[in-house]
Parts: C-alpha cells; structure tokens; sequence
C-alpha cells in the first residue's frame, strides 16, 4: 500500500482515480481548490486540503514530501474556460505545474502526469502515435493555450528526466467520461435531453471523437503507475472507436427515451471569435497494449448507460 498526493483530487478524473485508490487500501492525500466530491472525505485514508496549487506554499512541499507519488491531475480541463480565461489556464496547466515538478526532483518523488490529446493539434495523421507531430494554430487564437501548456509541462518533465533528476509516467486522455464529469460534451447533451431541450452542436457534427469510460482510463493509470518498464514514457488512454458529435446526441436522446431535437450553431454563433476545431482524432493504443496488456472494456453505449442513470438520481 502506498501513500499518494494526488492534485485535482475533487476533479472529474481525480475523484474517481482517488476513491479506486482509497478502496485498494492506499492512502491518498488530495488538494482541490473545490470541495465538488465530499463523499471521499468519508474514507479515512483520504486527507484532503481545499487550496489552490498555484501558490507554491511550503505545505504542498511538506505533502509531496511525505508521499511516495505525486498524481498530478489538476488543470483547467474545460474548453470554454480556454477562451473566457486563458491566463488562469496557462497558470494552472504550465506554471503550477512546473512548481510541483520542482518539488517533485527537491524530495525525489515519482510524478504521473495527465497530459491530453489535445497535444496532437490539428495533425491530420490518423491514429496519433506518442512521437507524432504536433500541428498547432497561431498563438492568437485562445484554444491553442491548454494544449501549449501541456506540451511545456511535458517537455520539461523530458528535459528533467534527461538530466537524471526525476522519474515521471505522462498519459494523453481522449475524451474520457462517466459519472461526475461535468461541463463536457458528453455531460451537457445528458443533462439536456434527461430535461427535453435541445442539444446544440457546433458546425455540422461531423467533428469525431473516441469516448472512453472513465473505468477503463483508470484501470490504464493503475497498470502505467505501477510498471517499472513504463518509466519515463508517454501514453495515450482512449478507445479506438470513433463517433461523431451528431451520432452521440442521437445515441444519448436515444438512450434517455428524450424527446429533444439537436440544433446546429456555427462555431461563430457558439463562441463569438475566431476558432479553430480538431476535426478527428484517434489515439493509436499499441504502445500501452505492449507495454501493459491495457485495452478498454466498456462500450459506449454501456458507459452511456451508466452515465444517464447516475444522472436521472441527482
Ligand atoms: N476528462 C478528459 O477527457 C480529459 C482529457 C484530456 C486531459 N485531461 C486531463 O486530466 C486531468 C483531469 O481532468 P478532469 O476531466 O478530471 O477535469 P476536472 O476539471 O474535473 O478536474 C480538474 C480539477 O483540478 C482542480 N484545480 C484547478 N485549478 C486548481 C488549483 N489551482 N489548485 C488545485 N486544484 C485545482 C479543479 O478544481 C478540478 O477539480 C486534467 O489534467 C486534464 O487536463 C482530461
């Protein structure tokens, strides 16, 4: 049993990493700026403090220093805050995350990092491998931040390593979702058509994504996080089957007996400004099946499933 520090602890992700843990008899420290998830403070093997990454205290340093693995999930993960607030972005997902990695070589702490697909920008080379190209818009248009900070956090977790200083394991998630996400698309087209309103899609809906349940990323995290041969690489977690945006409203209206209608905005109408969408992308899983066996379990209908009775009960 080990002990964790794991950051985004309340988060979509980290709640649902954090109670897997807890559950296996682990102790996890967590740290949130939210409290959004407070039956995990039922465990007694969870501690948890409610405050912010961002302001390097010597706390955080004293916690990273009485664990033996720092999970580093905390990030601004919502693509709307990537346009309303892009500063806090890069604060969060780049600097904050350079003040954990530097305490994390101060007490010789292995760190597990979530990075994102997003990396892959508009690559058009289906399906991404770990060491393809990263084809990025101008640094004028906001959605580019996150996926900026990301790669900055990898590089220096690389640059790190290199220099023998630090041992860390980067994942790339592709669209995870289940019980508890909130603000993504996955979650607003549930909450809409368990209430009979529509769900908005922008463009045509031909834009593709791999949603994968929130169980299989987690059982990938556990067999990454505990391999000895996964130190030091990069990973992407998804599924390999694709959906469009108008398929899943249909599946989700379908799934939920709503009867809500699906309404097209152009990306200009939704957000205003110049944007920039990644049309398709498809994470290649070959490595992590080498490297771990890993492959995901839960068909999306069957996540669906989970994920629209979890959300009649709230
Ligand atoms: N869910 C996905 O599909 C997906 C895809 C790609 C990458 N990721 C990455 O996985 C991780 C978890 O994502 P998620 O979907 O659970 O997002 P989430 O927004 O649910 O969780 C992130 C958590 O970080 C916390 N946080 C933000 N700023 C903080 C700060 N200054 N100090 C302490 N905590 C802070 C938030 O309050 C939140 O609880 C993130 O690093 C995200 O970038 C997720």
């Amino acid at each position: 049993m080990k002990t964790y520090f794991l950051t985004g602890a309340m988060g979509f992700v980290g709640s649902h990493w954090a109670r897997n843990l807890l559950k296996s008899g682990n102790k996890v420290i967590g740290i949130d700026t939210k409290l959004t998830s407070p039956e995990l403070l039922e465990y007694d093997n969870f501690k948890f403090f409610q405050e912010s990454i961002l302001n390097n205290s010597s706390r955080i340093d004293e916690l990273i220093k009485n664990s033996e693995t720092v999970l580093h999930l905390a990030s601004i993960a919502e693509p709307d805050r990537y346009l309303q607030d892009p500063k806090t972005v890069i604060d969060i997902s780049a600097i904050a995350s350079m003040q954990i990695i530097e305490k994390c070589m101060k007490h010789k702490k292995k760190i597990f990092f979530t990075s994102t697909s997003e990396i892959y920008g508009k690559n058009t080379k289906i399906p991404f491998l770990e060491n393809d190209d990263r084809h990025l818009g101008s640094t004028t248009i906001k959605r580019w931040c996150y996926s900026s900070s990301k790669a900055l956090v990898e590089h220096y977790l690389e640059a790190c390593a290199f220099q023998g200083k630090l041992e860390f394991r980067i994942v790339r998630l592709f669209n995870i979702y289940g019980p508890n996400l909130k603000n993504r698309v996955v979650s607003r087209f549930i909450e809409k058509a368990l209430s009979d309103e529509n769900l908005e899609i922008n463009d045509q809906g031909k834009q593709t994504r791999c949603f994968t349940f929130v169980d299989d990323a987690i059982s990938a995290f556990n067999l990454i996080e505990q391999s000895k041969k996964c130190k030091n690489q990069i990973f992407n977690i998804g599924t390999t089957v694709e959906t469009s945006i108008t398929e899943l409203a249909k599946i989700v209206i379908k799934l939920s007996n709503s009867k809500s209608k699906i309404v097209f905005k152009s990306y200009e109408e939704q957000f205003g400004e110049s944007y920039e969408d990644i049309q398709r992308r498809v994470p290649s899983i070959d490595k992590l099946k080498k490297f771990t066996g890993w492959s995901p379990n839960i068909s999306l209908e069957e996540g669906l499933k989970k994920m629209i009775e979890y959300s009649r009960k709230l």
